[in-house]
């Protein structure tokens, strides 16, 4: 494969604080791709219910986005302990939130947070370079939901795998699950897949298990919300579905997360909570079940790939 020009989106097009006003500005992945805008968050609490709407979505970007809202919480002299507290309850299943905000505790400052974001996207560079490692020329990959620039602050984990393999010629194609019900796959990682010239095609979530078991899949690679110490990963309703197929067909199935998105205080995936979200997501005609996430055992994981390489079972973050 000819090696690919890879271009993404700024760190600061995606999440933002602005010191005059002050304000968190993000970017409104919920209307993306069709319409590229913005939404400004004045108070922490504006901040926590944009995390909550996934105005703003993905681990280590709500994470970013708690930092800066902390630190914004701070400039406007508001109760640090109170935004903490809203911050912290907006999304439960990414570890990533409680552990931006631990970090911004003792010095919630705007140098702190853009400390925090050019630091995650440092790792996702370290961590895709790594992953690259695990593509072979003509790599067909699968991916689920969105773990690209977007997902991170910038350049993205499971896709910083993808574009960090596609640099090195070694992307044929990536089919792109559609992630129902919320559609991040198709609206989110198929427009950055596009605005990075990589070869894709997205699918509808069911199709996976058919086209694995026609031979158009080398690997699976996503990215996670929460790690167990024992490799257990939390991640997008489905994501499990996708390991069992995978390990049904013998294809490697691959985690590329930061070290910011392990918990070691879990020593395995049953004490991460699962959020539940509003059922209207799926249906607002019939009874509904909305489970945002799953927990992929680590049996099932042939490698978790942090910035600081590629871990092999069996784990011990
Ligand atoms: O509900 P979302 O869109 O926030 O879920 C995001 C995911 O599940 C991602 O795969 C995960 O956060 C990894 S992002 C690098």
């Amino acid at each position: 494969m000819a090696p690919v020009a890879v271009s993404e989106l700024a760190p600061e097009q995606i999440v933002r604080l602005e010191e005059t006003g002050p304000a968190v500005v993000l970017l409104d992945q919920r209307r993306l791709p069709d319409e590229v805008s913005e939404v400004r968050c004045t108070s922490a609490a504006e901040v926590a219910a944009a995390i909550q709407d996934m105005v703003v979505r993905g681990a280590p970007a709500i994470g970013i986005a708690a930092a800066y809202g902390l630190a914004l919480a701070a400039l406007r002299g508001d109760d640090l302990a109170e935004a903490e507290r809203v911050l912290a309850a907006s999304r439960p299943t990414a570890v990533n939130l409680p552990w931006a905000l631990a970090r911004m505790r003792d010095e919630p400052t705007p140098a702190r947070a853009h400390t925090l974001h050019a630091e995650e996207v440092e790792r996702c560079r370290r961590m895709a370079a790594h992953a690259a490692e695990l593509f072979r020329p003509g790599t067909r990959a699968l991916t689920h939901c969105n773990a690209g620039g977007l997902a991170t602050g910038g350049y993205g984990s499971a896709v910083g795998a993808l574009r960090a393999a596609a640099e090195r010629g070694l992307v044929a194609s990536v089919l792109v699950d559609e992630t129902r019900p919320l559609l991040q796959g198709s609206r989110l990682t198929a427009w950055e897949l596009e605005q990075a010239g990589i070869r894709h095609a997205v699918i509808a979530d069911s199709a996976a298990g058919s086209l694995m078991a026609r031979g158009e899949v080398d690997l699976v690679v996503t990215g996670a919300d929460r790690i167990a110490a024992n490799g257990d990963t939390a991640n997008k309703i489905g994501t499990y579905s996708l390991a069992v197929l995978a390990a049904h067909h013998e294809i490697p199935f691959y985690v590329v997360a930061p070290t910011s998105t392990i918990d070691r205080d879990l020593p395995d995936g049953s004490g991460i909570p699962i959020e539940e979200r509003d059922p209207a997501e799926v249906t607002d005609r019939f009874q509904a079940r909305n489970p945002a996430f799953d927990v992929t055992p680590a049996a099932l994981i042939a490698a978790i790939v942090t910035e600081d390489g590629v871990h092999r079972p069996p784990y011990a973050l």
